[in-house]
């Protein structure tokens, strides 16, 4: 057993009632490797902001259990040369399993996500509440999911969102527990969240019905994901240089900002920094056929990612200074 304690991280008790109270989301971005996190760290650091640094399933097995380990206490030794200590969470994105959680329990991570949004409202109870009680032991947070978002969730995908219905939200948070529950209210995973024509807007997300959870489950942490904005700069950049994302649009940053000030506590964004390191990834390549030493191209991709965590900290999720 390997407690995150040891490692300096903390749980996401705290952070999130500080971000419900102080009308603000704390970051959940998620990382798969060491420039990733590095951009992260430093942006977070720069900015004075709580961090949840995310781990997939995916994400889990492509670093290495034990690698990640260490690089999460690497980050917080790192946030400390930026000259003040910032609370740093490390959490596992959409566990499917009760088995999957407990592992990540047992090496390390502060906060679990029990994505049992796929399966019916009791048998979702029974597993979140199974997890919530394994984290319990530990202190370790736990997220749960209500409601089904529309795109990919991980290795499961879904055609069509199924908002969150109000009607169930109290009930599920007293039987299972849970510390904070993420909600379908019109985001979606990936580049592709809406489909409109050129010059379309999106159709607005479905505030109406974040607020009718907010006045069922008062004061309660809610966590938003689906959250990238699909940068429209790099999408065009990765356009111009060779890909082809045609269409790619995302959640409005308005609306995020709206979402930022309510009970929204985390807002999970994985896309958008997908998108800058290909983005910057393909210019090198492009401007400089030559280029084969990694640095040189996963250098300035990590450049971009730190200016993009540092804005949207500042201008989007108001979590700057916030530390
Ligand atoms: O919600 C999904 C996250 O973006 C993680 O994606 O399963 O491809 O690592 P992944
Ligand atoms: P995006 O695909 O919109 O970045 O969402 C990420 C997410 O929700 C991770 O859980
Ligand atoms: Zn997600």
């Amino acid at each position: 057993m390997h407690s995150y304690k040891e490692l300096g991280l903390v749980n996401t008790r705290e952070m999130y009632a500080k971000a419900v109270k102080g009308k603000f989301a704390a970051p959940g971005y998620n990382f798969n490797n060491m420039e990733q996190l590095q951009a992260i760290i430093q942006a977070c650091a720069e900015t004075r902001s709580p961090v949840v640094l995310q781990v997939s399933s995916g994400a889990r097995k492509y670093a290495n259990q034990i690698l990640l380990r260490h690089m999460a206490q690497g980050a917080v030794e790192l946030s400390e040369t930026y000259g003040a200590r910032i609370p740093i969470a490390l959490h596992l994105d959409h566990g499917d399993t009760y088995e999957l959680c407990v592992s990540c329990i047992e090496t390390g991570f502060s906060t679990v996500m029990i994505d049992g949004s796929a399966h019916k409202f009791e048998d979702n109870i029974a597993l979140t509440k199974k997890v919530v009680e394994f984290a319990r032991r530990h202190d370790v947070t736990v997220e749960g999911e209500l409601g089904v978002l529309a795109g990919i969730e991980d290795e499961v995908q879904h055609e069509k969102s199924n908002y969150t219905d109000p009607a169930q939200v109290e009930e599920f948070v007293k039987k299972t527990g849970v510390d904070s529950l993420a909600i379908s209210i019109g985001t979606s995973h990936g580049a592709y969240k809406f489909k409109v024509k050129p010059g379309e807007s999106v159709p607005p997300l479905r505030f109406d019905i974040l607020a009718e959870c907010e006045k069922r489950l008062p004061g309660f942490p809610i966590v938003l994901h689906g959250a990238s904005s699909v940068v429209p700069e790099y999408v065009d950049l990765i356009n111009k240089y060779g890909g082809k994302m045609e269409n790619a649009v995302g959640v409005p940053e308005e609306q995020l900002r709206k979402a930022a000030a309510s009970a929204v506590c985390k807002i999970n964004i994985d896309s958008d920094g997908r998108l800058a390191m290909t983005a910057k990834v393909r210019e090198v390549f492009a401007k400089n056929p030559k280029e084969f030493d990694p640095r040189k191209y996963l250098g300035p991709a990590r450049d971009e990612l730190v200016k993009l965590y540092k804005h949207k900290n500042e201008a989007v999720l108001g979590s700057a200074g916030k530390a």
